[in-house]
């Protein structure tokens, strides 16, 4: 049952698709207080052994409980556990427990989730303008209320069936050259892959929708001929539009008055990679279809998919931030520096994604000017929604690639999301396991972290044991920052343990898809907390470093460095199958309960439910080469698998007769 409040004057965000009637808000609800003084806040006390669920891409655990997060995207690459604000916000969260309900806060800026860090037993969520929709969902368990949720928040995006293949990107790609290098890295040591990855460098002077000359003469010809090899060009397009008069895209903006402005009409100018930008006002429904169209001039170079970042949007620093930083510093030229006072040195490192440049421009929307930092949270969603949208016109019948760094809910129907900048630390093998149910209850099903991590130096042995957790998310890419070490799978010694990894995700792909797919087209969840499978095994509520994957198996990757192995809880009786290199695997029945499950560093655990199995084909060069017309099936005798297949690029998903459903 979903009931719907509006507070104030909300904004439409449109995150919502399902018509619903809203109730006048009240200040006492059926699950909790509302305070209207000071903004607005929400307050329950929770029981002791609740459980809160949800906010998508966040810190910390499948259980949000016992910190304060603050849904704010920001430009973040150091996920330390301190950090209250990641890339997104996603303000869906459940309580599950003595009692079962969720809360959507449809409400564009920020908001404080303090879910048991002040006081450990009270949930408070805070705004600070009383102008929200407020969704609050009951249902007989967290698993009934998000599937509810998700229903009122529309079908999750599909992908091309390619996308399930493995990506490769480094930031630092340059030439056709250094492309065709990574092309032949991977085929020439038999290592299947799908997509490479532009990044920013492949663009003449990042020039958002421009492709370098000298670096690419014939670009049309280069996408083409990588593709007659199996591999799509994956390129990346960043929100900020580089001020250069004589550029069609700054002057087209410029003219039809399409760029976020100033309050005095001027266009704000924020640095990003190209030096001075502009931010197209995607807010605006003409300039996001303007922005958008833009994406055909690639898609007519042959690119089938792209990746959108610096959308929340990161700032570098603002004009008006740098005349402000100057001016404190030149009080201080000539003095001796231990007389500058430490608050001005930090005005320094307080000059990116400042939240003063945050209130310097604006948006037009419905001929009404709105203050970015009333709607901050919506940017990234926008512009990835301006593609989504042009997209239809573009290529109606053709499913094209694509994920975004920021999002908002209501994205999630135009594309999915990498997790941003981490780092080549074990610790976030773990944070890309947590994260990835709570993204798919918030409508992210197609996700993913850069596996090897973003930044910092990986080492084998980390690249080894990601890639083993990448296997089973949607979005298996491997991405690194420019000066860090080569992580490209091909760089280490015994190349055959990285091959056979990759050949895993292959192998399954028939099964992640067809899972993926189920998920999407009913609103369900590929990966799910143990919990909402097992909901009354009180062992598997508290279980957070194992997930269940589709409807028949269950992960639990290894994140310790020179571990041999890990513990492992089953909730019931599985077939534990580790695959090894050259298409090997072993099978072995394991009662419920725990287990210490020995795991070499080229081995690829998988768990399959008692009574459930799953298809298993041989590995190609790409997905395009697979065959699945008569998989191997793996798990427990007798077990029958619903297969669902398509052509895995038009969108008939509903249609029958495109699609086949097959009893294995
Ligand atoms: C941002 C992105 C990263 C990309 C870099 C350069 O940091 O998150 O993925 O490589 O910008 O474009």
């Amino acid at each position: 049952m979903v009931r719907k409040y509006v507070y104030g004057e909300p904004f439409e965000t449109e995150a919502v698709v399902m018509e619903m009637a809203a109730e006048r808000g009240q200040e006492t609800l059926n699950v909790g207080q509302v305070s209207l003084k000071d903004g607005f806040s929400f307050s329950y006390e929770m029981a002791g052994n609740d459980i809160v669920y949800g906010l998508g891409e966040a810190n910390r655990g499948l259980n949000k409980r016992g910190y304060c997060y603050i849904s704010n995207c920001t430009d973040q690459p150091n996920h330390t556990e301190d950090k209250r604000s990641l890339y997104g916000a996603h303000n869906f969260i459940v309580v599950s427990g003595e009692r079962n309900f969720g809360l959507f806060f449809d409400y564009p800026a920020k908001i404080t989730f303090d879910i048991g860090y002040t006081r450990s037993e009270l949930l408070r969520v805070s705004l600070e303008a009383a102008d929200l929709y407020l969704y609050v969902i009951e249902g007989d368990s967290a698993y009934d209320i998000v599937k509810q949720f998700r229903k009122m928040i529309g079908r999750s995006y599909i992908p091309p069936k390619f996308a399930f293949g493995f990506g490769q990107s480094r930031w630092g790609y340059k030439t056709r050259e250094d492309f065709l290098k990574v092309a032949e890295g991977y085929q020439k040591n038999d290592i299947p892959i799908d997509m490479i990855y532009m990044d920013i460098d492949y663009m003449q002077d990042y020039k958002d929708f421009t492709v370098n000359k000298e670096n690419f003469p014939d670009f049309p010809g280069f996408v083409q001929g990588m593709r007659e090899n199996g591999i799509r060009m994956v390129p990346i397009i960043d929100a900020g539009v580089k001020v250069e008069e004589g550029y069609f895209v700054y002057d087209e903006g410029v003219e039809k008055g399409y760029f976020c402005k100033r309050e005095d009409g001027s266009e704000f100018v924020a640095a990003v990679w190209p030096g001075d930008t502009h931010f197209p006002d995607v807010l605006n429904k003409d300039a996001r279809k303007w922005f958008g169209g833009k994406y055909r001039i690639l898609i007519e170079q042959g690119i089938e998919g792209f990746w959108n970042d610096m959308n929340e949007p990161a700032i570098f620093y603002s004009r008006e931030g740098m005349d402000e930083l100057l001016a404190a510093l030149r009080k201080y030229a000539g003095e001796d520096v231990e007389r500058i006072p430490l608050e001005e040195l930090e005005k320094v490192t307080g000059i990116s994604n400042s939240p003063a440049d945050y209130s310097r421009f604006y948006h037009c929307v419905h001929g009404k000017m709105i203050r970015h930092d009333k709607v901050h949270n919506l940017y990234g969603y926008n512009m990835t929604r301006a593609a989504g949208e042009a997209f239809k016109e573009i290529a109606p019948d053709k499913r094209l690639l694509l994920f975004s760094r920021s999002s908002y809910v209501g994205m999630h129907r135009y594309g999915g999301i990498w997790t941003g900048d981490n780092k080549s630390w074990w610790s976030h093998i773990l944070l890309n396991l947590k994260m990835m149910p709570s993204l798919n209850m918030c409508g992210f099903l197609y996700a993913g972290a850069d596996l090897g991590g973003f930044d910092a130096d990986a080492t084998r042995d980390l690249v080894l044991r990601w890639m083993a957790l990448g296997v089973f998310t949607p979005l298996m890419r491997n991405h690194s920052a420019m000066g860090t070490r080569d992580q490209e799978a091909y760089q280490f010694e015994g190349v055959e343990d990285f091959r056979g990894i990759i050949e895993t995700r292959y192998r399954l792909i028939p099964y992640l898809y067809s899972e993926y797919m189920k998920a999407a087209l009913n609103d369900e969840l590929y990966f799910k907390p143990l919990a909402f499978v097992y909901p009354s095994d009180s062992f598997a509520a508290n279980v957070e470093d194992q997930v269940m994957l589709g409807d028949e198996a269950m992960i639990a990757p290894v994140y310790t460095q020179n571990a041999k192995g890990r513990y492992v809880y089953l909730p019931e009786r599985m077939m534990l199958v580790k695959f090894s290199k050259e298409g090997q695997y072993t099978e072995e029945i394991l009662e419920k309960g725990h287990h210490f499950v020995e795991v070499a560093l080229n081995e690829v655990p998988l768990f399959i439910r008692e009574g459930r199995c799953i298809p298993l084909v041989k590995a190609a060069r790409c997905v395009e080469e697979l065959d699945s017309i008569c998989p191997e099936m793996i798990g427990f005798e007798g077990a029958e698998y619903l297969l669902y297949e398509d052509d895995g690029f038009t969108k008939d998903y509903d249609k029958e007769g495109s699609y086949r459903k097959l009893k294995i």
